[in-house]
């Protein structure tokens, strides 16, 4: 299909582990295993390791991301980051609307979108995620429902703006549960979340965003879910916590 016309990214979100001196050494260790990479490679990591991080990653091809934004600028907003504190960082990337969030935390589509606007305006590209959970799955409205997720949160995104965009298809039950979707289940998903862009923007402009795969993708099964069309890189939980493994799945990606 079109897959040369995007770029293939392999970011990491490492959720709530390491501190900052556990960041240096990871990404120290990381950055010889991923020199060269033939995709970009992105590291999101927890708040207050954005300085260690991105002190660790310079003059190296690693970018580094926060795993979420509020949608303020500044203000009474307890506990939050607004995207300018990231962009004085050098922060470059943000995940929005992981399942996480939006199970633990009381994320909806509509903050969702409130955040990936407020992410791009500050100029950071934004990797939004969508998925279903298990029952949805069963339910067969999988396909239905990433479309309305990836519809939601990309309301009043123009499409210039949506060159700053990834979506990360991130289905809920193979989350951390070692559980992948399959190679045909990531890629078809993923078609359908490229349908509804192109419902949107139109098939051309569509045929240009980065659509990765999340759900327990790992050293071993990377390469076979990267190779599908629709499957543009990925978003690495576990395995972005090992400099080997991850390392494996950027060299995949890279082929
Ligand atoms: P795992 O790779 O640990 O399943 O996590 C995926 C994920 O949630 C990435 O955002």
């Amino acid at each position: 299909m079109n897959k040369t016309l995007r770029n293939a990214v392999i970011a990491g979100n490492w959720k709530m582990n390491k501190t900052p001196a556990e960041t240096t050494a990871l990404i120290n260790e990381m950055k010889p295993l991923v020199a060269g990479a033939d995709c970009d490679v992105v590291l999101c990591v927890p708040f207050v390791d954005l300085q260690a991080a991105i002190e660790a990653a310079k003059g190296s091809n690693i970018k580094i991301g926060a795993q979420n934004v509020h949608f303020e600028k500044s203000g009474a907003f307890t506990g939050e980051i607004s995207a300018d504190m990231l962009t004085a960082l050098g922060v470059e990337y943000v995940i929005i609307g992981h399942s996480e969030r939006r199970t633990y935390f009381g994320e909806t589509d509509v903050t969702v979108n409130k955040r990936t606007l407020a992410a791009l305006n500050a100029g950071l590209t934004a990797i939004v995620c969508v998925g279903e959970y298990l029952e949805q799955r069963e339910q067969g409205i999988t396909a239905e429902l990433v479309a309305m997720q990836t519809k939601i949160a990309l309301q009043g995104v123009s499409a210039e703006q949506l060159k700053k965009v990834i979506i990360a298809y991130e289905p809920v039950w193979a989350i951390g549960t070692g559980k992948t979707a399959t190679a045909d289940q990531a890629n078809e998903v993923n078609a359908a979340i490229r349908e509804a862009i192109a419902d949107v923007y139109g098939k051309d402009v569509a045929d240009t965003v980065t659509i990765q795969y999340g759900g327990s993708m790992n050293a071993a099964n990377a390469e076979e879910l990267l190779s599908k069309p629709d499957v543009d890189g990925g978003l690495i939980g576990g395995a972005s916590l090992k400099a080997q493994d991850f390392s494996v799945i950027v060299k995949a990606a890279s082929k």
